[in-house]
């Protein structure tokens, strides 16, 4: 095939913010095109919004394959344009190293009191929970589960992920399809959430996963905010129902000054973090460089998204 003609929109972008996609697709063998000059395909940039994309798709039918820069897309799969008409791809897997690495970071942060030891004004009593040799239970078993075990493997624990499609993953002990949750929680000393956001795992952990977390148990959210329950989680983290929750994801998002979970000893929150611009630029450039070689290769794609199954 020759080159392909790769939109990079929205346009009009400033080229100086976009340089480093534009790079990636000449670097991957692609000939980038502004969005109305008859693309094959369409690379969509970080800051374009979903109502964005769908017009530029309206006003490119030739456009075969669509690559997101996000690795969540529910915000795309809403407004259904994510179908099998088109070959959709996303950042799946892309941040995965730096996401689990945060995961790790918020949940030792919890089990050694970060939050109190950090704000204190004197000395207090020793407290704080190894990580080693623990039992602990991760939702989801995509690119953030597969970092992270290799990230936990030192400290000998005993995973548990649950998943939509409960096939084994190296480093877990066991893996469990969604419905067996319930039983995942009871016993882990930190529960990850790390899953797609989809219709099914929308509000997955709620109240009645909470109660069945044990009390010394942390959670650590870095994977969308509305997969937990925020009001059930005030009262469970207000009730000492659960050791702690970190979360770099909130819902609502930002989370708004005065909120309770601001204040909330128990909480540990990042804004959005896990991922930063710059752990993003390398990780996106590469994804792009590699999906334009394949696609122009006639190649399988890397990050595919099942349209059927939203993610
Ligand atoms: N905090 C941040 O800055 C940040 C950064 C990157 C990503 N994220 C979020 O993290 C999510 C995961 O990222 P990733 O790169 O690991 O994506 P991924 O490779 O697409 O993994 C998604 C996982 O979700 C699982 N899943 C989907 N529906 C499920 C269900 N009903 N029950 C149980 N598991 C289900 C899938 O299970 P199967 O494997 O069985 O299909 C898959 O393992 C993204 O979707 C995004 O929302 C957040």
């Amino acid at each position: 095939m020759p080159s392909p003609r790769i939109a990079i929109g929205p346009a009009p972008y400033d080229p100086a913010a976009a340089d480093w996609i534009v790079r990636a697709v000449v670097e991957g063998g692609g000939t980038p095109v502004t969005p109305d000059e008859g693309a094959d395909a369409l690379v969509w940039l970080p800051f374009g919004s979903p109502d964005q994309l769908r017009q530029t798709l309206e006003a490119e039918p030739g456009v075969r394959w669509v690559q997101l820069p996000f690795a969540g897309i529910e915000r795309v799969t809403k407004l259904g344009l994510v179908t099998s008409e088109r070959t959709w791809t996303c950042a799946k897997g892309s941040y995965a190293d730096v996401v689990a690495e945060h995961a790790l970071f918020l949940a030792l942060a919890g089990l050694r009191r970060a939050r109190t030891r950090f704000d204190a004004t004197s000395w207090g009593e020793a407290a704080g929970t190894t990580l080693f040799d623990q039992r602990v239970t991760i939702l989801g078993g995509g690119g953030i589960t597969e970092s992270l075990l290799a990230l936990l493997a030192p400290f000998r624990v005993e995973a548990t992920v649950v998943r939509r499609r409960p096939e084994p993953l190296a480093g877990a002990a066991r893996t469990v399809a969604t419905e067996a949750l319930d039983e995942a929680l009871p016993g882990a000393l930190v529960v990850f959430v790390a899953l797609a956001l989809t219709p099914e795992t929308t509000g997955i952990i709620g109240a009645r996963q909470l109660e069945l977390m044990d009390r010394d148990a942390w959670l650590v959210n870095v994977a969308r905010g509305p997969h937990v329950d925020t009001d059930a989680l005030v009262t469970a983290l207000a009730a000492g129902q659960i050791a702690g929750a970190g979360l770099d994801v909130t819902d609502p998002e930002p989370l708004p000054d005065g909120h309770p979970l601001w204040t909330e000893p128990r909480a540990l929150i990042t804004p959005h973090t896990a991922d930063t611009a710059d752990m993003i630029r390398p990780r996106l450039a590469a994804r792009i460089k590699a999906n334009v070689a394949h696609f122009a290769a006639g190649e399988p794609l890397e990050g595919l998204v099942d349209s059927a199954a939203g993610y």
